[in-house]
């Protein structure tokens, strides 16, 4: 089937461009021999996890138990878990989760620390634990060398549980001065740092410049994106993933209705510098769908010479590509237009 023929709305996945995405974070990695533990957060799918861990990719990383335990299922035997797992109605989901794979986590609290222990207990199953440092984001992680010592302290003293080292999200500018700090006083403490993972596909062909760095995970450079394309990681013919939407209705000159709003393309916009509105038309690039109802695309076409008609199908190029593929139930791949298979999303919406 030609991916033209396709019902609507739907996101069709290039297959090719997929694999090329893979292969060229994949040589970085091995060129600098940093391992890759790519971030399922963006495909939410086992056949590409395995397309990725095919390449050479060392394990994968999963923010939720929920979406992990979808992983583990699928066969996966080494998933990083880079979340604060906290409270006791965790602890049985997170044990049979580490009996079915090999498991880290990183965390930034003992609250976490404790959830964790129980479930190893309970699951009689190793579990290596990384210390959450913060090193620019403003979004969680130990502040400080001591803090994260302390917390290492407090894991070694606990069965079943492994110190393994430290993360991060994204790759922040203060990553290479902590790392340093770090392992001098890890040093001292005579605390082994095996791994430093840092994360974020804006930063990836850059992290082999922070020394200490072993491990990079990254989840977008899969699909890319607008944003992506707009912080300089991908060039627009990187984009794996494009919504297929049918226009619905031409109300006035300038104005154009598509099947896609935010059930669809989501509500995430971009940096302005990188772009306006809820995604990038590709056939009409100066177009902008400046607003979006649940199912309803707003399109300005003010800025276009040549102008959609009702009927034809056009490509978004989304803002944010791990939300849409969260939001669908199924998506296509393809290779040159032709339809190979429509997949279950197996781990999109899963919260805990
Ligand atoms: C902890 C963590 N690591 C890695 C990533 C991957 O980032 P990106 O999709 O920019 O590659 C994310 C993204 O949200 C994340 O939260």
């Amino acid at each position: 089937m030609d991916i033209k023929d396709l019902d609507t709305p739907i996101p069709a996945i290039d297959l090719d461009r997929v694999e090329a995405n893979i292969k060229k974070i994949q040589s970085y990695c091995d060129k600098y021999n940093i391992n890759l533990r790519p971030h399922i957060k963006t495909h939410k799918l086992p056949s590409m996890a395995y397309k990725q861990l095919k390449a050479g990719a060392n394990g994968i990383t999963c923010q939720k138990i929920s979406e992990a335990a979808v992983m583990a299922a699928a066969g996966i035997k080494d998933i990083l878990l880079t979340y604060n797992i906290i409270g006791k109605t965790k602890i049985e989901p997170l044990a049979n989760l580490a009996k079915q794979t090999n498991l880290s986590i990183a965390i930034d609290n003992k609250v976490a620390l404790d959830t964790i222990s129980q479930a190893a207990k309970l699951a009689k199953k190793e579990i290596k634990i990384l210390v959450e440092f913060e090193s620019g984001n403003k979004r969680l992680g130990v502040q400080t060398t001591q803090a994260a010592l302390s917390l290492a302290q407090e894991i070694i003293k606990l069965d079943y549980l492994t110190f393994d080292g430290l993360m991060t999200y994204p790759c922040g500018e203060q990553a290479g001065k902590f790392i340093k700090e770090a392992k001098e006083l890890f040093s001292q403490a005579n605390i082994e740092i095996n791994t430093v993972s840092v994360g974020g596909t804006p930063t990836m062909y850059s992290v082999h410049k922070v020394a200490g760095v072993t491990e990079l995970r990254v989840g977008t450079y899969i699909y890319n994106d607008v944003n992506t394309i707009g912080s300089g990681a991908a060039k627009l013919n990187q984009c794996a993933l494009h919504v297929h939407t049918t226009v619905i209705s031409r109300p006035s000159k300038n104005r154009a209705v598509i099947d896609a709003g935010s059930k669809t393309l989501s509500s995430d916009l971009t940096n302005p510098e990188y772009g306006q509105g809820y995604g990038l038309i590709l056939e009409y690039p100066e177009a902008v769908i400046y607003k979006l109802n649940e199912e309803h695309g707003i399109i300005d076409l003010s800025a276009c010479n040549k102008k959609p008609k009702i009927g034809e199908v056009i490509r978004i190029v989304p803002n944010h590509v791990c939300v849409v593929s969260n939001l669908h139930d199924e998506l296509v791949t393809h290779r040159n237009g032709i339809v190979e298979a429509v997949l279950a999303v197996w781990a999109r919406g899963k919260t805990r």
